[in-house]
C-alpha cells in the first residue's frame, strides 16, 4: 500500500450523530473525542508522517458557549490523559490556528504538552484549533509585508516556498503539503481547511460520522488513496 505522508481529517458530524440518537450535541463531541486516540495510533502504525485533525474552525466560535466549553474540556482531557502515551510513541504535537484566542485554562494545558513533546522525532500530530485557511493566508501576507518593511525580506523574493514558510504549517517544512484529506459525515466540501497545503491532495469523503470513525476507516481511506493515480498536472505513467 502506498502510504500518504501527510493525512488531514475533517472530523465532522458529531452533532448529527448525537441528534440521531436523541442525545444533546455534546454527547457526539464526547464520543468523537474518544476516536482520536485509536486513529493516532493507527496513523503511526501505518507509517503516516503527519496527521492534522480539524478540531475547531475560526467559524466555530459562533457556537453556544456551553458547546465550546465542552470542546475545550475534551481537548484538555485528551492532552492530560494522552501526553504520556504520545511521549512513548515519539509523537511531536503541534497546533495550527489562532492559539492566542484560546483561554488561559486551555493554554495552560496545551502549551506545556507541546513543549514537552517538541523534541520528539516521530509522527507529527497537529490539531487545527481556531483554524481557517483564509485567515492563515491573510496572516502570512501580513507577516511577509511586515518583514519587507523592516528589511528582513524583499517583495521580489516571494515565491511558493517562502509563502509556505509563513503559514501556520510552516514548521512542518517538507511535510506541510497534504497528500490525503478525509472528511466524515457525508458532507462534500472543504470548509476553509488547508486550502494551500491541499492543492494536490486526494480527497476521500466518508458517510460515517466522526464518532463512528475507526482505524479501519483510516485504513480504507489510505487504501483508496493508494489506488488513485496522482499526476500533479502531468500526464502520468500511461501517457
Ligand atoms: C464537527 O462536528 C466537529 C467539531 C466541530 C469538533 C471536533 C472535535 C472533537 C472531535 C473533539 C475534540 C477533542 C479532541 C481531542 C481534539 P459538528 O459538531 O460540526 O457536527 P454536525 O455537523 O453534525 O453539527
Amino acid at each position: 500500500m502506498r502510504i500518504p505522508r501527510h493525512v488531514a481529517i475533517i472530523m465532522d458530524g458529531n452533532g448529527r450523530w448525537a441528534r440521531r440518537r436523541h442525545r444533546p450535541r455534546v454527547f457526539g463531541h464526547i464520543r468523537g473525542s474518544s476516536r482520536v486516540k485509536p486513529v493516532v495510533r493507527e496513523a503511526d502504525r501505518l507509517g503516516i508522517k503527519a496527521l492534522t485533525l480539524y478540531a475547531f474552525s475560526t467559524e466555530n466560535w459562533t457556537r453556544p458557549d456551553t458547546e465550546k466549553s465542552v470542546l475545550w474540556k475534551l481537548l484538555k482531557k485528551y492532552l492530560q490523559s494522552e501526553k504520556e502515551e504520545l511521549g512513548r510513541m515519539n509523537v511531536r504535537l503541534g497546533v495550527i490556528g489562532e492559539i492566542e484566542r484560546l483561554g488561559p485554562d486551555v493554554r495552560s494545558v496545551l502549551d506545556p504538552v507541546v513543549e514537552e513533546l517538541s523534541g520528539n522525532t516521530g509522527l507529527r500530530l497537529n490539531f487545527a484549533i481556531s483554524y481557517g485557511s483564509r485567515r492563515e493566508l491573510a496572516r502570512a501576507a501580513r507577516l511577509f509585508a511586515e518583514d519587507c518593511v523592516t528589511g528582513r525580506r524583499k517583495p521580489g523574493e516571494m515565491d511558493e516556498k517562502i509563502l509556505s514558510s509563513y503559514l501556520w504549517t510552516g514548521g512542518l517544512e517538507e511535510l506541510s503539503d497534504v497528500d490525503l484529506v478525509v472528511r466524515t459525515s457525508g458532507e462534500v466540501r472543504v470548509s476553509n481547511f488547508l486550502l494551500w497545503q491541499s492543492a494536490y491532495a486526494e480527497y476521500v469523503f466518508l458517510d460515517e460520522c466522526w464518532p463512528d470513525f475507526s482505524p479501519e476507516h483510516l485504513r480504507a481511506a489510505v487504501d483508496e488513496y493508494s489506488r488513485r493515480e496522482r499526476r500533479f498536472g502531468g500526464i502520468g505513467g500511461t501517457g
